[in-house]
């Protein structure tokens, strides 16, 4: 690896991010040869959002390999406020031998990795969730045996999540289609930039306002909240604008018979998704969730060791 921080997927190569696919594959196949992998050293793990999977899956990754976490909560840290990002890093970097960060701006996470002499992992800004894209590809996968030429529809809000599968899309040679409203599509620098990259590997870009179109023959329907954390005041009026871009078996069925359905969650039933999707036969949501582990695990290790 020629980067020791995780920030965004985009700094990465395809070979580099198909390096740590395979990694996580042994690694999930034969955990108890990377037991003492990172034996020893501790990860601090900084919340300014809350979090169920990437919380758990980076403490019980970190202890697989051998090491320790430390969890700051947005409480105790406070970052900015009660210490800036500069100081947070100069007195971690003596303490910890690797840092995760989850927070609102990318230039947080970029700030600390720029001050920081360990590295950094980024758990979710609202610019990207590099972590969340690589678990879904390793999903993906595993369930269809191969990434080149699948079509990937993301329908919903455009945010961080569909900005990270975007550029993993582009260097995994899978075909993107978002299916958005208007005003809440990707922007002109993550399409530019996906469309660009994707040219490399066979990756195409569809973006429309019509999420039946979206859908047509994918090989993959995902979707995520339609007001992020950060959000929360614009949720209700969120709700309308999105209602017809709910992922339900109607518009499934536009999807191939053998589509999977997938969500980064936390979920919101009835909203983005409806029950019968969610807990159907094509879902692998808890797939992904299960994949954060392997993934980080080797993310955890290029980076680390
Ligand atoms: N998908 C995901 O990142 O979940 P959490 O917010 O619970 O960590
Ligand atoms: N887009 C969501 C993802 C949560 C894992 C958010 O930022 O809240």
């Amino acid at each position: 690896m020629r980067v020791s921080d995780f920030l965004t997927i985009r700094d990465f190569t395809s070979q580099e991010l198909l390096h740590l696919l395979d990694l996580a594959r042994d690694i999930k196949a034969t955990p108890a040869q990377y037991q003492d992998a990172l034996k020893g050293k501790t990860l601090a793990l900084i919340f300014e959002k809350p979090s169920l999977r990437t919380r758990v899956s980076f403490d019980v990754g970190i202890q697989q390999l051998g090491g320790f976490s430390v969890y700051l909560s947005p409480a105790e840290i406070n970052l900015g406020k009660r210490e800036s990002v500069f100081d947070v890093a100069k007195n971690l970097e003596r303490m910890v031998q690797g840092i995760m960060i989850r927070t609102f701006g990318h230039d947080i996470v970029e700030k600390m990795a720029e001050y920081a002499s360990v590295p950094v992992i980024n758990g979710l800004t609202d610019f990207s969730h590099p972590c969340q894209a690589m678990a879904d590809f390793l999903t993906i996968r595993e369930h269809k045996g191969t990434l080149e030429g699948l079509k990937l529809a993301y329908v919903g809000d455009s945010n961080n999540v569909s900005n990270s599968l975007m550029f993993a899309a582009a260097r995994f040679g899978v075909h993107v289609a978002i299916g958005s409203p208007a005003g809440y599509q990707p922007t002109a620098d993550v399409t530019a930039w996906t469309r660009d990259e994707g040219r490399k590997t066979g990756s195409t870009l569809l973006i429309t306002t019509d999420p039946a179109e979206a859908v047509e023959d994918a090989d993959v329907v995902y979707t995520d909240t339609w007001a992020s954390m950060g959000q929360e005041a614009e949720a209700y009026a969120r709700k309308a604008v999105f209602r017809p871009y709910q992922v339900n078996a109607h518009l499934f069925r536009k999807a191939k018979k053998d589509a999977l359905f997938m969500h980064c969650l936390p979920a919101h039933r009835g909203d983005e998704v409806t029950d019968d999707v969610i807990d159907s036969p094509h879902s692998v949501v808890f797939d992904e969730a299960e994949n954060r582990l392997h993934a980080q695990k080797a993310i955890m290790l290029e980076m680390m060791k």
